[in-house]
């Protein structure tokens, strides 16, 4: 692990048990509703009644997991296999208390210790821009998923251009969230990391290029919120798969 990626996770594993409370109060809850669209989405567009792998990269404290499951309970799709990645395994500890039956492995998304072409839908929240190495994760992710499987993306990305509102967000993410946020987790650290994050990251269309580019078709992008989340939903149509040495 490169000491980029190794300082992210640790800084998460610091942050695990104050996560989500911190998560709840900076977005206000309204991640919930990010998420619920996203899953209710993606199960639209994946159309079975019957689903045997998903798997959640950068899976955190669980709350997409939970989702994917609350929902597909609710459209009566049956879902065999729910498997959570993550290399923080504090972030974890806490998902495996709120979600004692589900499968957890400790991995990381450009290098999942999964099977090839074996995974229906891949998803990852909020986890995109701590990868170090962007491309091979999404190779990681061709490579796993079924022909056809979906990749969903959730994520806060570089906005394409100033509005009104950016001033607003600017002045939010930089001054207001480091504040609460060190209030809430005792470290502040963290949500500095995460509006600088943001700047150096990808726009959403940036995004979508690394996607087609890595053999994934585009079958939703929407931003919600003034576009403070993004959501993208890509299908696999990567043929020809290397097997994992
Ligand atoms: C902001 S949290 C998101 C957690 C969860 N998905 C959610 O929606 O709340 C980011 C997560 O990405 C994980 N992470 C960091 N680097 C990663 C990598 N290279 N591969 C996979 N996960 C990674 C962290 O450990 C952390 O749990």
């Amino acid at each position: 692990m490169n000491k980029q990626q190794e300082k992210i996770v640790s800084m998460f594993d610091s942050i695990a048990h104050r996560y989500d409370i911190a998560n709840r109060v900076l977005s206000m809850g309204v991640d919930k509703s990010w998420r619920d669209k996203a899953v209710k989405k993606a199960y639209e567009i994946y159309d079975q009644k019957s689903i045997n792998n998903i798997t959640d990269v950068a899976c955190g404290t669980g709350d997409l997991m939970i989702y994917w499951q609350k929902v597909a309970d609710s459209l009566d799709i049956k879902l065999q296999n729910i498997t959570g990645i993550d290399p923080s395994v504090k972030m974890m500890d806490i998902a495996k208390q709120k979600i004692p039956d589900g499968t957890f492995v400790q991995g990381f998304a450009q290098d999942l210790p999964l099977n090839t072409d074996k995974t229906d839908i891949v998803s990852i929240a909020y986890g995109i821009r701590n990868v170090t190495h962007r491309a091979e994760a999404f190779m990681e992710f061709g490579r796993v998923l079924k022909p056809d499987g979906l990749l969903v993306i959730l994520e806060f990305t570089k906005e394409q251009r100033k509005t009104w509102f950016s001033f607003i967000k600017k002045i939010y993410m930089t001054n207001i969230m480091p504040y609460i946020g060190k209030l809430v987790s005792g470290n502040s650290e963290a949500y500095r990391y995460l509006p600088d994050s943001i700047d150096e990251f990808a726009t959403s269309i940036q995004l979508q290029q690394e996607l087609v580019e890595a053999g994934f078709e585009i079958k939703f992008a929407q931003d919600y919120s003034m576009g403070m989340n993004t959501t993208i939903i890509a299908k696999n149509r990567n043929k020809t798969k290397k097997e994992k040495l």
